[in-house]
């Protein structure tokens, strides 16, 4: 912080906050709110997940980013980690997306996979990336 007095500071703190979901709204924001887990998760290990990620093939629809494929976007995740597993265990459209089961796959093991997922770099643009954003970005410094 420069000269700025705490209160100003504050405010352009609140400002900046305010602006940065305004803009990230349309760019598929979810991310946020996906990261802020619940106590209750397991803890996953994105190393390891990457590895089964290819072991149980989700890659051959998903892509390897999570990105690609005929399956939807995984990357960033829009799911709760608890979502992520319930949706696994029980996918709506079966045929589609096959389950995978406890004997399978252990919770602990998707929720690795989902630990890789969320490590992965997201296509969401940067702050800094968007002009208005880096130069309130720059006054409030
Ligand atoms: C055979 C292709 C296929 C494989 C393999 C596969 N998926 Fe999927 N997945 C899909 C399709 C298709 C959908 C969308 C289904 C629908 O819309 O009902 C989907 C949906 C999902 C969703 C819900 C996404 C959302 O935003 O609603 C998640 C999470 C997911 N898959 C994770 C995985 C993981 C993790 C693996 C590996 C353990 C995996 N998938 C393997 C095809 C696949």
């Amino acid at each position: 912080m420069t000269t700025a007095t705490p209160c100003r500071s504050r405010a352009a703190a609140a400002l900046v906050g305010l602006l940065l979901a305004a803009a990230a709204a349309p760019f598929g924001f979810g991310a946020g709110a996906a990261a802020a887990q619940d106590p209750a998760a397991l803890e996953g290990d994105a190393e390891r997940g990457a590895a089964l990620f290819e072991d149980y093939t989700c890659y051959g629809c998903h892509g390897y980013t999570g990105e690609t494929g005929r399956g939807p976007r995984l990357n960033p995740p829009r799911l709760r980690q608890a979502q992520f597993i319930g949706y696994l265990r029980n996918p709506p459209n079966p045929r589609q997306m096959p389950p995978y089961r406890q004997a399978e796959v252990s919770d602990q093991k998707l929720a690795d996979i989902y630990a890789f997922l969320e490590s992965l770099p997201s296509a969401s643009p940067d702050a800094e990336d968007i002009p208005v954003l880096r130069e309130i970005l720059r006054e409030t410094r």
